[in-house]
Formats: C-alpha cells, sequence, structure tokens
C-alpha cells in the first residue's frame, strides 16, 4: 500500500539534488512513522537498509502532492525549507508547536492578510479546498514534511518562449487552482461579490487588463477582495521572479 519516499528532492530552481537527512524527523510524531532509510543515504555512511523504499501513511502521500498542486512549495520551499523570501517561514518545525486545528484553521482562513499588502500572506484556501484535502495537507506537515517521490513541481520549459514557461508556470505556481484550466475562472468563491475567482481570460479581462504592466502588477501586489472565508488574490512579489512574471503573462495573452 505504501509508496517509497525517495532521497532526491527537485528544488525551486528545479535541480534535483540529494535531500539531506533529517534527523529526528521520524522521532514522536504520532499515528504517522517515516522510516528514516529512504532519506538518508549520502555520501559514504548511508546505512545498510538506505536503497530499501519506506512506507507511510496514504493521507502524508497525498499532503506532499497537494503541498506542490496548491504551490505552498512556491511560498515556503520544497519540503517547507523555506530560503524563498524573508517573510514567509518554513514549515519544518510548526508541525510539533502547532495543533491539527490551528493548521486546518491557518489553512483554510490563512494568515496576516491585509487590506494593502505590501508582502505575501498566508492565502485564504477554504473555498479551493476540499476538508479532506487540509486534512492531508495537515498529516503531511505534522509528518514533517518527508520528500515523497514524485511530489515535485511541473518542470518549465526554459528555451520555447515565454509563453511555453508561462503555460507550465501557470500550474507551478498554482494559478490553475483558483483561476481554472485555460484562466476560464469559474472556480466557487461564494462569499466574494462575483461569487466565483474571476477568469483571466475574455473580453472583460482584455479591456480592464489591457497592458502588460497592469497584470504584471496585479499579480505582484495582490488584491484582497474581503476577509476568509472570502478567498482573495495572494501577494506575489518577492516569491515570483521577473521573468516568470513576464513569461506568465506572454502565456494569458494566449488565450481566448
Ligand atoms: C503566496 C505565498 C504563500 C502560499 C502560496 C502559501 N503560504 Fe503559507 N504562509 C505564507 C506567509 C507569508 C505566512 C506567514 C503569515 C503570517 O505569519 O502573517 C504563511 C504561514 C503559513 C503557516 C503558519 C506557519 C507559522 O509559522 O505560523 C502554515 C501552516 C502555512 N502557511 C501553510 C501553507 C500551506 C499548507 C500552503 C498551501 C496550501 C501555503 N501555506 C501556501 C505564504 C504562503
Ligand atoms: C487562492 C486563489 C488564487 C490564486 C492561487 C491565484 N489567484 Fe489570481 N485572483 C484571485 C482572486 C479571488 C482574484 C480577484 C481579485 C479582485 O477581484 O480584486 C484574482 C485576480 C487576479 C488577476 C486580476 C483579474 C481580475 O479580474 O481582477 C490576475 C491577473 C490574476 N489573479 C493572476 C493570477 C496568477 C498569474 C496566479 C498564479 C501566479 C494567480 N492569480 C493565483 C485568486 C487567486
Amino acid at each position: 500500500m505504501g509508496v517509497a519516499i525517495v532521497g532526491a528532492a527537485v528544488d525551486t530552481a528545479g535541480v534535483a539534488r540529494r535531500a539531506r537527512p533529517i534527523v529526528g524527523a521520524a522521532v514522536g510524531l504520532g499515528a504517522v512513522a517515516i522510516g528514516l532509510g529512504g532519506l538518508t543515504g549520502g555520501a559514504g555512511g548511508g546505512r545498510a537498509e538506505s536503497n530499501r523504499p519506506q512506507t507511510t501513511g496514504a493521507n502524508v502521500l497525498m499532503g506532499a502532492h497537494l503541498f506542490v498542486q496548491f504551490a505552498c512549495s512556491a511560498c515556503h520551499g520544497m519540503q517547507g525549507r523555506g530560503g524563498v523570501s524573508p517573510y514567509v517561514p518554513r514549515l519544518k518545525q510548526i508541525g510539533k508547536a502547532l495543533t491539527v486545528a490551528q493548521l486546518t484553521s491557518i489553512i483554510k482562513h490563512g494568515l496576516g492578510e491585509s487590506a494593502n499588502p505590501k508582502r505575501p500572506y498566508m492565502p485564504v484556501w477554504g473555498p479551493v479546498i476540499s476538508t479532506s484535502q487540509v486534512a492531508d495537507l495537515v498529516a503531511y506537515i505534522r509528518a514533517g514534511l518527508p520528500p515523497v517521490r514524485d511530489a515535485t513541481p511541473v518542470p518549465v520549459p526554459r528555451a520555447q518562449g515565454a509563453a511555453v514557461a508561462g503555460s507550465a508556470l501557470y500550474v507551478r505556481y498554482g494559478c490553475i487552482n483558483c483561476h481554472g484550466p485555460n484562466a476560464l475562472g469559474g472556480v466557487p468563491n461564494p462569499q466574494s461579490p462575483d461569487k466565483t475567482i474571476p477568469p483571466l481570460s475574455g473580453q472583460d479581462f482584455r479591456k480592464q487588463f489591457n497592458t502588460d504592466a497592469k497584470i504584471t502588477e496585479v499579480i505582484r501586489s495582490g488584491s484582497v477582495i474581503g476577509k476568509a472565508p472570502i478567498a482573495s488574490m495572494p501577494h506575489w512579489g518577492g516569491i515570483i521572479p521577473r521573468r516568470d512574471l513576464k513569461a506568465l503573462v506572454a502565456y494569458l495573452k494566449t488565450l481566448k
């Protein structure tokens, strides 16, 4: 039933590298036990069983995939290691410090959101994520965010033009979860004035966002349209580098 946890991880820059041993991470984590063998085995002193696949609970494995799908990793770093922005905390230790109820509440309702954000805040995910998905994310965080095979962001082709890169980045940064495939919108946001998250395509969008600068600006600044449980546009300034912003804009301009 279990799926292997692998020692190789891909960081946000897409560079494959060896995960460092997570010393002690498997100790005292309650119901979910994660073998260290699959996480170690670096130069020299790998333990005998280090190549044997380790198993863990299905909810932790799903949580690892959701952590990438919802681009938690884009802000908090792969496996919650941090290092992306000084304003986004690493999550490695948090599983021990916060209760299930606290983590659930933070993921559903966000944290630090303000009407005029100058820096990234923890988005409100409630409307776009199921109770079961939140539970899996919480299980993953409480398990110490181990690397899990294939729970890695989609690769970004960099030599095939900005729009191609942008189409991958649209998935990699999780825009697709809120704005839908092909940026068609329609994802329910029941408490918001429009009741749905807006499309990034179509005539109305093009009319209002008729320059690259306007599109770039709203991605960088975000746009808070109300308190939780309303989902707002996250602030991506300091998270998404300039060339990725350009690529996202180039991609959006190819859409209907
Ligand atoms: C746009 C960037 C961004 C994304 C995407 C994001 N976060 Fe956060 N997150 C933050 C910031 C910023 C904070 C700190 C908020 C504060 O303390 O005011 C935070 C805080 C948290 C905390 C509390 C940590 C602590 O030390 O108190 C948890 C847990 C968390 N995020 C989990 C997640 C999960 C799970 C996801 C994916 C579903 C996610 N985050 C996606 C930016 C982000
Ligand atoms: C948590 C859900 C969420 C995520 C993730 C998200 N957005 Fe948004 N976005 C929104 C909401 C809600 C609005 C509407 C804000 C408003 O009306 O002021 C919005 C607005 C926008 C707008 C302005 C369109 C308009 O009509 O207001 C652009 C452009 C945009 N988002 C691009 C992106 C891109 C690019 C990404 C990925 C990097 C992204 N968004 C990720 C929720 C999200």
